[in-house]
C-alpha cells in the first residue's frame, strides 16, 4: 500500500466532505451548554448529516481490527478523556471541556475534523490547554507545503506543545484520507525536522494532535474505544484534513461557523 494522489477532481469531492463536516460541529455548537448530554449531540448530529446534508456517518458501525463496532455519529471526550468517547446520557457540567470529532461521507469522500467546546465558563488552566493544542495544530499545518517532510510536522507540534509545559500523546496520529477514513500516511505529532516521508501536491492528510496538560501515557477504557490519560489530567485535541498543494496547503475542513484562526495564519489555501 503507498500514499494515494488526489487529482483536481478528488479534490472537488473532498472540499464538499470536508466543509459538510465542519458544518456539522457549526450546527452542534449552540447546543453545547450544560445540562445537555453527548447522546442528545450525537441524535442532533446524525439527523443533521443524513437529513440534511444527505451524507453518511463514516463512525456509526466503524470497526477497525480489534475494535467493537463504533455506536455513534461523533467521538465526544470529555475533560480526561483524549479521543474516541462515546456519547452518553450523562449532562455536560459547566467547566467540562469537549472534544467532538465528526467524519461524514459524501459521494465516497471522507471530511474529518473536531474542535473542542467549552461547556460553560472554562477554569483558566482549561481554557489556556485548548488554546494551546488549536495553535499546536495550526503550528503543524503551517509546515505543510511540497519538498516539507512529515518530521517537520510533528517536530513544530511537539516543540510547541511542551514548551508550553504540555505533553503530545503518541499512541495515536494524523492519518491520510480519500475514499478510506484512515489510509496511508501516518502523521506523528512528534518528531524530527527533515525526517519521513516528503509532502507533494495532492497528498489529503489530517493533523489532529491530542495534547495532555499532564503526563503523556494514556489508557483504554473497558468499552474497547475510549482513550483517557492515565494521570486523569485534561486532554484536548483538534483536528483539520488538509490538502498539500503547489505552493502549501488546503484546509478542506472550514466553514462558517470555524473560530477566528491564529494571527501568524495568513491563509488557510
Ligand atoms: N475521527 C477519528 C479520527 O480522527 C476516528 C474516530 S473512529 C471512531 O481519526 F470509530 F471512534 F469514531
Ligand atoms: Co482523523
Ligand atoms: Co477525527
Amino acid at each position: 500500500m503507498s500514499i494515494t494522489i488526489k487529482t483536481p477532481e478528488d479534490l472537488e469531492g473532498m472540499r464538499v466532505a470536508g466543509r459538510l463536516a465542519s458544518e456539522v460541529l457549526d450546527y452542534l455548537t449552540p447546543y453545547v451548554k450544560p445540562g445537555v448530554t453527548t447522546a442528545h449531540l450525537d441524535k442532533l448530529a446524525l439527523d443533521y448529516i443524513e437529513n440534511v446534508q444527505g451524507a453518511t456517518s463514516a463512525t456509526v458501525g466503524y470497526q477497525p481490527p480489534g475494535y467493537p463496532p463504533f455506536p455513534a455519529a461523533i467521538c465526544t471526550s470529555v475533560n480526561h478523556q483524549v479521543c474516541h468517547g462515546i456519547p452518553n446520557d450523562r449532562p455536560l457540567k459547566n467547566g467540562d471541556i469537549l472534544n467532538i470529532d465528526v467524519t461524514v461521507i459524501k459521494d465516497g469522500w471522507h471530511g474529518d475534523t473536531s474542535r473542542m467546546f467549552i461547556v460553560g465558563e472554562g477554569s483558566i488552566a482549561a481554557r489556556r490547554l485548548c488554546q494551546i493544542t488549536y495553535e499546536a495544530m495550526w503550528r503543524g499545518i503551517a509546515k505543510v507545503k511540497p519538498g516539507a517532510r512529515l518530521g517537520d510536522i510533528g517536530h513544530a507540534i511537539q516543540t510547541f506543545v511542551e514548551n508550553a509545559g504540555y505533553s503530545v500523546v503518541r499512541e495515536f496520529c494524523g492519518h491520510g484520507i480519500g475514499r478510506k477514513f484512515h489510509e496511508e500516511p501516518q502523521v506523528l505529532h512528534y518528531g524530527r525536522p527533515g525526517t519521513l516521508e516528503e509532502l507533494v501536491p495532492g497528498m489529503v492528510f489530517t493533523i489532529e494532535p491530542m495534547v495532555n496538560a499532564g503526563r503523556r501515557e494514556i489508557r483504554e477504557m473497558p468499552d474497547g474505544w475510549t482513550i483517557v490519560t492515565r494521570d486523569r489530567s485534561l486532554s484536548a485535541q483538534w483536528e483539520h484534513t488538509v490538502a498539500v498543494t503547489e505552493t502549501g496547503y488546503e484546509i478542506l475542513t472550514l466553514s462558517a461557523g470555524y473560530p477566528p484562526l491564529p494571527d501568524f495564519i495568513r491563509t488557510t489555501t
